[in-house]
């Protein structure tokens, strides 16, 4: 009898996964013949959105026979968080997305959380088929009934695995392969690496106020090697989403292991924030580098993006030598106001994807984020200018030659010994919305404005006050990459030293653009900029 409900059961939950499947399938369809498609108010144009309903962080970042696939954290039932799935899509050049169906659906072991995928290239795992490796996904089991009964073991790490292109996944019966022995409430997001100098396969994951370090020989079994991080850092909420990698520094040859890790709240901005830390990993202990900022001891950070709206962000597994870069992408909101930011058929969008660089600078190793180079072929109608001279407010709009809410402009500005100015870009429309992004040299720091940007009575943590970032650079010549794409601004200073994401939501579309300097001349070495073309196409 027991048998029989039970055989039962698993055949109507077997049944439901495979109309669920079909009608996600079925949608998506429907979706891409519609001509609207991706035309929502405030949709952006050319960063990647969910087709429909709530998306946050991105997820199984991995580089897999000329595809980028990105997971995310998807509920596909509504535009606010609810019971996650691993939502999926690939780019072959990280700017141009294909949807694809679901790829991980909820089980009797819990709610999809987090996590990370790897290419198995040696076979570790036994799942590989054909002569074929395996992708496998490593991610956390939350299991909903267990946080219900007030339990504290609820959340365990399990993994799955793919033999199709990541096109459709079984999960590892022998799940989870991280039970939480140790009942820690928060005790999630496994990133997983293999290490070749200990030849083995590493996880790092946050356990609430520091992150664990495991290893295995083959993604099943694992065993733990260390903690890290208790003393270091912030601690203004709960630790979430690390990510370690090693990096070159730049120009040196040296070899460091980078700590990304995301918090909740407690960011720089006092709700969602990722903080970053540079050091060694031996195959067992994450230490910090002596030349990495001595304050981290006294509980301040170093943060990856001094904008309200980079979180959850982690970086691209096997991408081939030949390339080399360490890609990165995050969530570009907040769960601040993730949740009632005004948009309806889908809610929320990723960062531009990034190359992370390692500096040697004064302060010792940071991390500088660049654009990836592939936005390049989304430029269309272009303007290059130089050596203007720039006092009070410049018009831009004509200047350029066109108009559009997608727009990247590069700004180089000298700035004169001494002064106070405060230089930067203003978007503005019809309706008096505007907002604005510079530098104030009296201060000596970058800055966001989106006080006047449009709708904010949706949240009053939104526009409650103007970000800033201090500048560390000291060179006279100013530099500013900036992004615009309706509803967001991504600003990249000094060459990537400062990055500063916000996103906005005008009424109308900004579609007028002007330069300012408030207080003296100071000379536009170098104006570029570029319209850009949307990334979807049906
Ligand atoms: C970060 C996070 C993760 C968790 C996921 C749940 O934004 O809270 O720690 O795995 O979101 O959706």
């Amino acid at each position: 009898m027991k048998n029989l409900v039970l055989g039962l059961l698993l055949f109507s939950t077997i049944l439901s996964a495979c109309q669920q499947k079909a009608e996600d399938t079925a949608g998506h369809a429907t979706n891409m013949a519609n001509t609207a498609y991706y035309t929502e108010p405030h949709r952006p144009q050319y960063h990647f959105t969910p087709e429909k309903m709530w998306m946050n962080d991105p997820n199984g970042l991995v580089f897999f026979e000329g595809e980028y696939h990105l997971f995310y954290q998807h509920y596909p039932k509504a535009n606010v968080w609810g019971p996650m799935h691993w939502g999926h899509a690939v780019s072959r050049d990280l700017v141009h997305w294909e949807h694809l169906p679901i790829a991980l659906y909820p089980d009797s072991l819990g709610l999809i959380f987090s996590g990370s995928a790897v290419v198995d290239w040696n076979y570790t795992s036994g799942f590989g088929d054909n002569g074929k490796p395996s992708l496998v996904a490593i991610f956390t089991h939350h299991l909903m009934e267990g946080e219900k009964a007030g339990r504290t073991d609820y959340q365990y790490q399990s993994i799955a695995f793919s033999n199709d292109r990541g096109r459709t996944w079984t999960k590892y019966k022998g799940n989870p392969v991280i039970p939480n022995t140790q009942k820690i409430k928060d005790f999630r997001d496994p990133k997983v690496f293999w290490d070749r100098d200990s030849k083995q396969w590493v996880m790092v994951f946050a356990a609430y106020d520091h992150v664990k370090l495991w290893g295995s020989p083959d993604l099943k079994n694992w065993k733990h090697l260390s903690d890290w991080g208790k003393e270091w850092g912030t601690h203004g909420g709960v630790w979430e989403c690390p990510d370690l990698f090693p990096m070159t520094v730049e120009g040196t040859g040296e070899k460091k292991w980078v700590l990304l890790q995301s918090l909740n709240p407690g960011g720089v901005n006092g709700g969602s924030g990722t903080q970053y830390f540079v050091g060694n990993f031996d195959g067992k202990n994450f230490k910090l580098d002596p030349g990495f900022s001595p304050s981290v001891a006294g509980g301040k950070a170093v943060w990856l993006d001094w904008g309200p709206d980079n979180y959850a962000g982690v970086t691209w597994s096997d991408v081939p030598k030949t390339d080399g870069r360490r890609l990165f992408i995050g969530w570009m909101s907040n769960w601040l106001y993730g949740m009632v930011v005004p948009t309806e058929a889908w809610r929320s969008a990723m960062t531009l994807p990034r190359q992370l660089i390692l500096k040697k600078t004064t302060t010792g190793p940071s991390l500088f984020s660049q654009p990836v180079k592939e936005l390049e072929t989304l430029r269309s109608k272009s303007y290059a200018g130089e050596n203007q001279a720039l006092e009070g407010e410049m018009d831009l709009t004509d200047k350029l030659g066109f108009s559009s809410p997608l727009i990247e402009i590069k700004l180089e500005f000298e700035l004169p010994e001494g002064t106070k100015t405060d230089v930067g870009i203003a978007l503005s429309n019809i309706k008096g919305e505007e907002y604005r992004v510079g530098f104030d040299a009296a201060k000596n720091e970058f800055y966001s404005d989106r006080t006047k940007a449009g709708k904010a009575d949706f949240s009053d943590k939104f526009a409650a006050k103007r970000y800033t970032a201090p500048r560390v650079a000291n060179s006279k010549t100013l530099r500013l990459h900036l992004f615009f794409d309706v509803a967001s601004c991504e600003l990249f200073a000094d060459d990537g030293g400062v990055v500063m994401t916000n996103i906005f939501f005008p009424t109308e579309d900004f579609s007028q653009y002007r330069l300012y300097s408030t207080m003296g001349q100071v000379k536009v070495t170098r104006l570029s900029a570029y319209q850009l073309t949307r990334a979807f196409s049906q």
